[in-house]
């Protein structure tokens, strides 16, 4: 069974890079690997050998010759697993400045922002704020600046590179590059609450001209409802108060608690990836948050006439 599970190709996976600092991290890992498998064989087989061939045989059988004190292997086993140590100890030095490094005049600035439980994504070069996905040009690295706007998180895309924890009241930085167009699942990996593990997010990497016209529709979203029915919606949207908690720019929706969801039609998930975007989710998640993100600060629209809520969903699906 165990070695079964191995078959799978997960796309949230150390040991399937998919970009270049993954990539240097996957190969740093297969090489302690090698060293570290190395060193249990060649400890285990004797220890076995030794266990088997000298035990003891039958009970009046004396102690053999206690002997201590081998110079040679002394030497031996002090020497080589200081050779060890910095074989090991090189690369990794390497990669971790190397990963530290600044990303380069030409890499994307997202800045991404650990919340109870969902990540934000700001592009503050083009303008553009966002949640549960962030969205990047493949090929090109990508330089993170991340913050935290409570408690600790780590961001993690596992096949994209390491994680890095978000710290309230400090900025801490990382660099990533996906190699070719795809979606790459994250996740929060510091406990960070009831629902840490819900606090997941995709990558989706996408070509330079996908990726510009992604960041035109986000740019230039629509503010006005478009139908009646989007227009009854923006005035269920006013009257329960939503704009209190969430920003939508262009109106005077300019809450700073919950996502900002200007633009949110161009989504395809929703609540931290736990719901795709779409009437029925959104319905779900408006009704009754805490039974999909247990603990969220989100209150319940319970109170909504289904008739109002399908006004509201249409309106802010038409936010695109
Ligand atoms: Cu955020 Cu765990």
């Amino acid at each position: 069974m165990l070695a079964l599970s191995a078959c799978t190709v997960h796309p949230a996976s150390i040991l399937h890079p998919q970009g270049a600092a993954a990539r240097m991290e996957y190969q740093l890992f297969d090489f302690s690997l090698v060293v570290m498998t190395g060193v249990f064989l060649s400890v285990v087989i004797p220890l076995t050998y030794v266990i088997v061939r000298y035990r003891k045989r039958s009970a009046d059988q004396p102690l053999p010759r206690q002997v201590e004190g081998s110079h040679r292997l002394e030497i031996l086993w002090t020497v080589v697993p200081v050779i060890l140590v910095i074989a090991l100890a090189v690369p990794t030095v390497g990669d971790a400045f190397r990963l530290a490094a600044p990303a380069g005049p030409n890499a994307l600035q997202i800045t991404v922002i650990g919340h109870q439980w969902w990540w934000e994504f700001r592009y503050p070069g083009l303008g553009i704020v966002t949640a549960d996905e962030m969205h990047l040009p493949a090929g090109q690295r990508v330089e993170l600046t991340l913050q935290s706007a409570d408690v600790l998180h780590s961001f993690w895309v596992p096949s994209l590179g390491g994680k890095e924890d978000t710290v309230p009241g400090q900025t801490n930085t990382m660099w990533l590059e996906a190699d070719r167009p795809g979606t790459y699942p994250g996740q929060c990996a510091e406990f960070c609450g009831l629902s840490h593990s819900l606090m997941r997010f995709y990558v989706v990497a996408q070509t330079p001209s996908a990726f510009h016209t992604w960041a035109h529709g986000m740019r230039h979203p629509a503010t006005t409802p478009r139908t009646p029915l989007a227009t009854q919606g923006l005035a269920v949207f006013n009257q329960f108060g939503c704009g209190g908690c969430h920003t939508i720019d262009g109106t005077p929706a300019q809450g700073k608690v919950g996502p900002n969801l200007t633009g949110l039609g161009n989504r395809s998930v929703i609540v931290a990836g736990a719901l795709q975007n779409n009437a029925a989710d959104l319905t779900q998640w408006i009704h009754d948050p805490t039974a999909i993100i247990p603990g969220t600060v989100m209150p319940a629209f319970s109170g909504l006439s289904p008739q109002q809520m399908t006004a509201l969903t249409a309106y802010l699906e038409g936010l695109k």
